[in-house]
């Protein structure tokens, strides 16, 4: 037979994310003088009931002289606290609809606003154990029923013991008095609430840590809203990674990790065994050895463009979907690029460096706008693009030379061939992406091509351009001015000396690769790379991934989604529809895209089905990972 289990609920700081009765004093000391001073006050002397460092009746006699409040003030307050409900349980309102009669408020707040708030969700008045306020003829908040034991010290223990509940009783609260019912032998089990407040000595004494009701649910196999809690899911962050990427993923509800420095090969093993998610930056190798200890790890975001430095293969081959930022320091290149075109129309490198040696060479020879120049873009990928913008609101006329088919934005002009390009244009800025056969593609045939006294930029790949031809042709007059930002060859790290026939030429903008490295890029990177995480996650969705098959997946409604990762070998597709045919699972939604080496399948389902299902897919063989996302 089940014993009838008993769910004891705090209000404040657990139902809802905030304490009511500082809410309240916001509200009604509102336009008082001393405001800031009062309001501290009350929160200090909460904070001390709430720890047990002071008497709790004494911390509520303090509280209501200093809070002045009335009827009216307690209607806002509601107001208020109806949309300050914790978000864990405004997505679970299902549990309370269920398990209504077996659910109890007990608090040291108050029915007045307790009531309203809770019955939303379908709790029943006559299961709301709180104080009562005591009010004046004005309406005016002027004490409380002292007579109600959840006045009292230890109220919540005398309250527990009154009402006798048979069975089991699970106390969830984020005070020191909630954990009192435990202690006094009232429940089975006493459940730190942390998602709103975090207290050390309430944590300490809990039996479990629940950072939210999902938490809870999960613990106690109850119904949930959503098939595993967020707080299950441990997130390591290596490599100085930008402080958003962290918040967004603790704001998630994901159990954050974060090292400063990267982690060696070893460290790293031993690390990854209880890691989902890693994020990591261009330093930290992830090797085949490190997905052979990363047994949890469903996702690898990597902090930044390249991807070189994981073995995506090898992280295909066990599930692993990889995403980067491509496009997140596009707009930092452009001005880069953009600034360093005006400097060199301007002949000002070579002035600059003259200034600094106390040269003084006032003159407008060899000095031009940038307005009506033929701006000539090579590679009108995404960087490229939008220099193509930016560079026609400077008035510049852009043509751009792609080998694909891209759609000219603005009133760029496409031309038919590279060499063309290089034969009518004033500036030429490269943007091409970093593939094998793109090296050496500016050599000296394309430098004779370009016109006389030529701007030339390139802030894409070393390997690129021919860099002995291009010291001949600056040196010859050809090229007027450069601007390089990367090399074929570049230092390892800031200790190593630079090198290159480059340094000394005139009106040559030397740059140690840093196009793309501003501070909003690298918080455009740690807001971009989450994101996608997070959509991975949560729907399934592989869209910009770097390795896997990409789907994209409207969000869920009313279904359950079972995706289903496996190698890309004959008989798979055969195996899971034998299954569905055997279980006659009813099929909303299906989704399969395939790469050489694995199949992502999704299976949007109606949420009834078989449980057996889930067991059965799980082992169909040639399967690399299976997960039931709700
Ligand atoms: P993208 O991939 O969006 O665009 C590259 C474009 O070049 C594509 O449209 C492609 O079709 C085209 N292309 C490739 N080879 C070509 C060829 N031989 N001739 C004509 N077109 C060709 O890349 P995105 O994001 O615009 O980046 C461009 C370059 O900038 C990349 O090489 C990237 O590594 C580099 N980059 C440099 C940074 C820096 O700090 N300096 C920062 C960010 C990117």
């Amino acid at each position: 037979m089940n014993t009838t289990k008993n769910f004891v609920i705090d209000f404040d700081s657990t139902f809802t994310q905030v304490e009511a009765l500082e809410v309240l004093a916001e509200i009604s000391l509102r336009n008082h003088p001393q405001k800031e001073e009062i309001l501290l006050k009350i929160k200090q002397i909460t904070d001390q009931g709430m720890e047990g460092d002071i008497s709790f009746r004494d911390s509520l006699i303090h509280r209501l002289e200093l809070l002045e409040a009335s009827r009216s003030h307690l209607n806002q307050l509601i107001e208020e606290l109806r949309n300050k409900v914790s978000r864990s349980f405004v997505r679970n309102k299902q549990f309370f609809d269920e398990f209504s009669d077996s659910i109890y408020i007990v608090s040291n707040g108050f029915k007045e606003f307790i009531c309203p708030i809770v019955k939303e969700y379908g709790i029943k008045e006559e299961n709301v154990y709180a104080n009562t306020f005591i009010f004046d003829s004005m309406d005016n908040i002027t004490g409380f029923d002292q007579d109600n034991v959840l006045s009292s010290d230890n109220g919540k223990v005398a309250l527990l013991n009154s009402l006798n509940l048979s069975g089991d009783i699970y106390v969830i609260g984020d005070g020191y008095t909630d954990y009192e019912v435990k202690k006094a032998g009232l429940a089975n089990k006493f459940y730190a609430f942390t998602e709103n407040v975090e207290r050390s000595k309430v944590r300490d004494v809990a039996d479990h840590v629940a950072p939210s009701l999902d938490e809870f649910l999960y613990h106690n196999k109850l119904p949930a809203s959503i098939s595993y809690p967020k707080n299950r899911i441990n997130v390591l962050l290596l490599e100085n990674v930008h402080p958003m990427a962290e918040k967004l993923l603790r704001e998630e509800g994901y159990n954050v990790e974060v090292y400063p420095a990267g982690l060696d090969e070893d460290e790293l093993c031993e690390k990854i065994k209880n890691v989902s998610i890693l994020g990591i930056r261009s330093k930290t190798q992830v090797t085949q050895k490190v997905i052979d200890h990363a047994n949890r790890l469903m996702a690898i975001g990597a902090f930044c463009i390249g991807t070189n430095q994981i073995d995506l293969q090898a992280c295909l081959k066990k599930g692993i979907v990889v995403f980067n930022a491509p496009f997140s320091n596009t707009r930092s290149v452009v001005e880069l690029a953009i600034g360093e075109i005006i400097l060199l129309m301007r002949n000002l490198p070579d002035k600059i460096a003259g200034m600094h040696l106390g040269k003084w060479d006032k003159s407008a020879k060899n000095s031009h706008e940038v307005r009506g120049k033929k701006l000539g873009i090579i590679g009108y990928g995404n960087i490229g693009a939008q220099l193509s913008i930016l560079a026609e609101a400077m008035g510049m006329e852009v043509y751009y030379y792609d080998i694909t088919e891209k759609l000219a934005l603005g009133n760029a002009r496409k031309t038919d061939s590279l060499d063309e390009l290089l034969q009518i244009s004033d500036i030429i800025s490269l943007h091409v992406d970093g593939r094998p056969d793109n090296k050496n593609m500016i050599g000296d045939r394309e430098f004779h091509l370009m016109k006389d006294g030529v701007i030339f930029v390139n802030l894409s790949r070393g390997h690129v351009v021919d860099i002995d031809s291009m010291r001949v042709h600056i040196q010859s007059g050809k090229i007027r001015g450069a601007a390089i930002d990367v090399f074929p060859y570049e230092p390892k790290s800031n200790n190593e000396p630079f090198e290159s026939p480059l340094v000394g030429m005139p009106n040559t903008i030397l740059t140690p690769h840093v196009g793309g490295s501003t501070s909003e890029a690298q918080e455009n990177i740690a807001r971009f790379v989450p994101a996608r995480i997070m959509e991975y996650i949560n729907t399934g969705s592989t869209t910009n991934s770097v390795n896997f098959p990409e789907i994209q997946l409207p969000p869920m409604k009313n279904a359950h989604r079972m995706m289903h990762i496996h190698h890309n070998v004959p008989g798979v597709l055969a195996a899971i529809n034998q299954v569905i045919a055997k279980h006659n699972l009813n099929i909303i939604g299906q989704y399969l895209k395939t790469n050489e080496s694995i199949g992502y399948m999704i299976l949007a389902v109606d949420k009834e089905y078989d449980n057996e299902v889930i067991n059965e897919l799980k082992n169909v063989e040639h399967t690399i990972r299976f997960r039931v996302l709700y």
